[in-house]
């Protein structure tokens, strides 16, 4: 049985009080709750990852990176390695994300450099596929998702057993649009048998989770599917008692 993992993604948000106000808020909330094995995730920009490595003390919550470089040292301005991430608490790192991928350029080549490096470091990569609104209403879902799951499983061989498989489609981040439950259940059943071609054990134990507009609200009956082994949460991630309610959903 796979355990659910929920992570926040903060992306450009958060700030000191903000996240003393957010650590305290959740720390509070799960005191003494039985999560049934599952794991919270913190992913707040990385100036803030010692702040909140400070603040959050209870045992099912981590901290997470939203980036790390491909490359592991040297003349590379601005970039943050997986080693440095593993320095400041992080269990897991996001790569790929729909946002770096469009905003910064990066091919499914860096993506998989990403995450080896993530996983030579210690950190486990949270990999982030999607298609677009077109490419969904062309039919092309499963030829883009198929071929960012080829890139991972050729360029990461025996470190696929080491990865979180994240489905964002693109038409559901920050509009507010979620996939329906059958929609999410379809895709992640699908994503799953990909993988089944490939290696039947890891299949199974893969976790896939879902992220695009997730919401109080919808988080129990996403939950619920069983392919569905947690969620990956943007907006509403930023709102304390939200965030709480979908750390709890379905319990
Ligand atoms: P929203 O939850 O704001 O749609 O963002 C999803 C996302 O991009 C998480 O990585």
């Amino acid at each position: 049985m796979r355990s659910k993992i929920i992570i926040a993604n903060w992306k450009l948000n958060g700030n000191w009080s903000f996240n003393e106000e957010f650590a305290s808020a959740l720390s509070k909330g799960l005191k003494e709750i039985d999560l049934k094995d599952r794991q919270i995730v913190i992913c707040p920009p990385n100036v803030y990852l010692q702040q909140l490595n400070g603040l959050l003390l209870e045992k099912s919550i981590f901290l997470g990176g939203q980036d790390l470089s491909d490359e592991l040292s040297g003349a590379y301005t601005g970039e943050i390695s997986g080693a440095m991430l593993k320095d400041f608490g992080c269990r897991y790192v996001l790569v790929g994300h729909s946002e770096r991928r469009a905003r910064h350029f990066e091919t499914t080549d860096m993506v998989v450099r990403k995450a080896v490096n993530a996983i030579s470091a210690g950190i486990t990569p949270v990999i982030c596929i999607g298609e677009t609104l077109e490419q969904r209403q062309k039919g092309l879902m499963k030829d883009v998702l198929s071929d960012q799951i080829q890139a991972l499983v050729v360029g990461m061989t025996d470190q696929i057993d080491s990865i979180v498989l994240a489905y964002e489609p693109l038409w559901a981040i920050g509009t507010g649009e979620t996939a329906t439950v059958e929609e999410a259940q379809e895709v992640h059943t699908w994503l799953r048998s990909e993988f089944e071609k490939v290696n039947p054990a890891i299949a199974e134990k893969l976790p896939i989770i879902y992220g695009g507009s997730v919401k109080a609200g919808n988080a129990a009956e996403l939950l619920q599917v069983a392919d569905i082994d947690g969620l990956l949460v943007g907006g509403a991630s930023l709102v304390p008692h939200e965030f709480l309610s979908i750390c709890l959903a379905g319990l």
